[in-house]
């Protein structure tokens, strides 16, 4: 795909409505959007001067950033796909009282394909985050399309590439995240170029974390309580290579083998933090849940075959 192109892609769709023949949205300028577009207008230069065409979705030399406290590095492991995430973190309240914190119950996202971007901008896909959590957001993470599949094979939720031209899978939506009880999962199972193309599940298992840079946006509109940590995962052995509701009993790879899922990054988030106290979430004297709206990317990453 044409460096400008894929640019293309990625600066229009940040901008535009969810859906097609939906009115565009107001786009609030903000620095990270005037950020993103100095970068995209030094790309398609360097594109120009250089008669190159970079543009190239290999993920070999990709890597994700490194945390202000830093996460283990992904050394012999083979990066799968990249995601942009946006949707709400959510946490319960047991009372609306100044001495009881919030607690975290869970997450809803949709995961959009960023696998292009990080293989050739990745100073760009550091900024998506902040840029997907200005985008309004309807309906937070939850598939509105229960017609197929339980939802979760509609692409019509698709944030970032409804307007792109050329390869469909950039910016499309290439998964969900929830949780099961406790247990993060990444349905990665969306790729619109079908069932050939789907990664799995991974479900994932808590190892480290590190705060996230304390210039990281804060929330929507740029005010809010803060954006969540950052956090590398493990992959548990339930976790699977292929979509099983596709072929109904191959998980692909054997659980636990060598070339499974092995580890999840959630790195450059924006927003996502509660408030401090559940006096401050707005809830009567009982308490209830509240959602708090995030964005961040995820990268997901496999063992090496012989490797272990
Ligand atoms: C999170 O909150 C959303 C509403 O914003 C709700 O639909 C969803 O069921 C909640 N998920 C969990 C795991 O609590
Ligand atoms: C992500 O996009 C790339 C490039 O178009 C494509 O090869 C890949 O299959 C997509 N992955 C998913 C999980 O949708
Ligand atoms: C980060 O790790 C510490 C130490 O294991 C843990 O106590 C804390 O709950 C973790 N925070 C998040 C947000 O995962």
């Amino acid at each position: 795909m044409k460096t400008t192109t894929l640019l293309a892609s990625f600066f229009t769709a940040a901008l535009v409505s969810a859906r097609p023949g939906r009115q565009r949205a107001e786009y609030p300028w903000t620095p990270a959007l005037a950020g993103y577009y100095e970068k995209v207008a030094l790309h398609i230069q360097e594109a120009k001067s250089s008669g190159q065409t970079p543009g190239s979705c290999d993920l070999a030399g990709a890597a994700p950033p490194i945390a202000p406290a830093p996460l283990p590095t992904p050394d012999g492991l083979v990066l799968a796909h990249v995601a942009v995430g946006r949707g709400v973190q959510n946490y319960t309240c047991t009372s609306n009282a100044a001495d009881v914190k919030p607690v975290a119950a869970g997450a809803l996202a949709h995961l959009y394909n960023a696998s292009c971007m990080a293989a050739s901008y990745p100073d760009l896909l550091s900024l998506m985050p902040d840029l997907a959590l200005q985008y309004p957001l309807e309906n937070p993470g939850i598939p509105d399309d229960s017609s197929s599949d339980g939802g979760y094979t509609t692409t019509s939720n698709n944030l970032l590439s409804v307007y792109a031209s050329g390869d469909p899978s950039d910016g499309a939506l290439s998964g969900h995240h929830f949780f099961d009880a406790k247990t993060p999962v990444f349905e990665l199972n969306s790729s619109p170029t079908g069932p050939s193309t789907h990664l799995g599940v991974v479900r994932g298992k808590a190892n480290r974390n590190s705060t996230a840079p304390a210039s990281s946006c804060p929330g929507v509109g740029w005010q809010g309580n803060g954006a969540v940590a950052w956090l590398y995962l493990d992959a548990t052995p339930e976790s699977q290579t292929t979509d099983v509701k596709f072929d109904g009993v191959n998980p692909g790879v054997a659980a636990g083998a060598e070339e499974g899922w092995k580890h999840i990054y959630r790195v450059n988030t924006a927003g996502g933090m509660p408030p401090k106290t559940c006096a401050e979430a707005g809830l009567d004297v009982g308490g209830g849940v509240i959602s708090v709206q995030y964005a961040a990317n995820y990268w997901y990453y496999k063992g090496a075959p012989g490797s272990s």
